[in-house]
């Protein structure tokens, strides 16, 4: 559902749960998930998943974890070469899988 607009090109790749992904430079992570169709990475504690959806720092539903196991939020992350980041659900939400 989500994609780059035109003649826009990917140039790095990042890992997601270790599987690589194409990304820009300067995109955010929650960007890249968004277009990867993976909507939710993380349950609330009632069970509910959640997922990137300010894309500006202040709902806190993009956490994901990084490879020194530090949380963060995708929408505050930069996509930078062989970034490594791990989705704190057990199950993925993708569309279309
Ligand atoms: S999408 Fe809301 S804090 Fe990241």
């Amino acid at each position: 559902m989500f994609r780059h607009i035109n003649g826009h090109k990917t140039d790095i790749t990042i890992f997601i749960d270790e599987k690589p992904t194409n990304a820009s430079s300067g995109e955010t992570v929650a960007a890249v998930l968004l277009r990867e169709n993976i909507y939710a990475v993380h349950t609330a504690p009632n069970g509910e998943a959640r997922g990137p959806y300010c894309m500006m720092g202040v709902c806190f539903d993009c956490m994901v974890t990084l490879e020194d196991g530090q949380n963060e939020q995708a929408c505050q992350i930069e996509a930078t070469e062989g970034l490594k980041i791990y989705l704190p659900i057990s199950d993925r939400y993708k569309v279309g899988e």
